[in-house]
C-alpha cells in the first residue's frame, strides 16, 4: 500500500483587506480538485465568505473538502483536515490577521508556503512588502501574487518591481477581470466556468504553487 504523504498546506495570508485571499484560495482549490488532486480548504475567518462560495458549490464539480474555524481555535480544523488524507490544504485567514498575533504566527510556521495576494496601486504594494518582511522575519516560505492586476495602466509595472524586490513574486498575475469577480456567487473557480477570462492567470499561479510545494501527479 502506498503511504499518503501529509498534506501540503498553503495559507493565504495578508495585512490588507479586500486583496484577494479568498479569491485566490478557491480558485487554486478548483485547479487542484480539476487536476485529481484530493483537496482541502480552511476557512479561518468568522465572515466567513469561503465558507459561502463552498456552500454554492455544484454537485457535479469535483470535491473540496471544507473546514471552518475560528483564528484561535484553528487546531481542530486542521486535525480534522489531516485525518482527511488530504494532498493539498488551501487556508484563508481574515483581514487585520495581524491583530491575532500569536495565531498568525504559528500558522505561517505549519504552512508549506504562504501567499500575499497584492492589488495594484495605491498603499497595497508597500503593505504587502512591509507583510513578506514579517514572514521573512518568521523563517517562512512566502511569495506575493499581484492581483486585478490593470495589464496598461502606468503602475503595473511599477508595481511588479517593487513586489519583486521586496522578496519572491509569483512570475503570473492575474487581471482584475469580471468573470473572476462573479465566481464568488457561484462555488467554482474560473477553470469550472465555459470560456471564462482569467484561467491562463490561475492555470499561471497554480503552476507556480505546485512547483514550489513540489507537488507532482496526483495519486488519483
Ligand atoms: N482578480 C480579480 N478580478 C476581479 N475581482 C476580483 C479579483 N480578485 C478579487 N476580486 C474581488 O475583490 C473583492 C475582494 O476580494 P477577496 O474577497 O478575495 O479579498 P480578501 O483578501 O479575501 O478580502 P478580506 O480581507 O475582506 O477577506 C471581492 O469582491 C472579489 O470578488
Ligand atoms: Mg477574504
Amino acid at each position: 500500500m502506498k503511504m499518503r504523504l501529509k498534506a501540503k498546506k498553503v495559507l493565504l495570508t495578508s495585512a490588507k483587506g479586500g486583496s484577494g485571499k479568498t479569491t485566490t484560495a478557491y480558485n487554486l482549490a478548483a485547479f487542484a480538485a480539476n487536476d485529481g488532486f484530493k483537496v482541502g480548504i480552511i476557512d479561518l475567518d468568522t465572515q466567513g465568505a469561503l465558507t459561502s462560495w463552498w456552500r454554492m458549490r455544484p454537485a457535479e464539480a469535483p470535491e473540496i473538502r471544507h473546514f471552518h474555524a475560528g483564528m484561535n481555535d484553528f487546531g481542530r480544523a486542521f486535525e480534522a483536515a489531516e485525518r482527511a488524507e488530504l494532498d493539498l490544504v488551501i487556508v484563508d485567514t481574515p483581514p487585520a490577521v495581524e491583530a491575532f498575533d500569536g495565531a498568525i504566527r504559528l500558522l505561517v510556521r505549519l504552512a508549506d508556503i504562504c501567499l500575499v495576494p497584492s492589488n495594484q496601486g495605491g498603499v497595497d504594494p508597500s503593505v504587502a512588502t512591509h507583510w513578506l518582511k514579517f514572514l521573512k522575519r518568521e523563517g517562512a516560505r512566502a511569495a506575493c501574487i499581484l492581483n486585478r492586476a490593470k495589464t496598461n495602466s502606468r503602475s503595473f509595472q511599477p508595481t511588479k518591481i517593487e513586489l519583486q524586490f521586496a522578496g519572491k513574486l509569483c512570475p503570473f498575475e492575474v487581471r482584475d477581470l469580471e468573470d473572476i469577480k462573479e465566481t464568488v456567487t457561484l462555488g467554482v473557480g474560473v477553470v469550472e466556468l465555459v470560456k471564462a477570462n482569467g484561467v491562463g492567470d490561475y492555470r499561471g499561479v497554480w503552476a507556480f504553487v505546485r512547483s514550489e510545494l513540489g507537488l507532482g501527479e496526483a495519486e488519483g
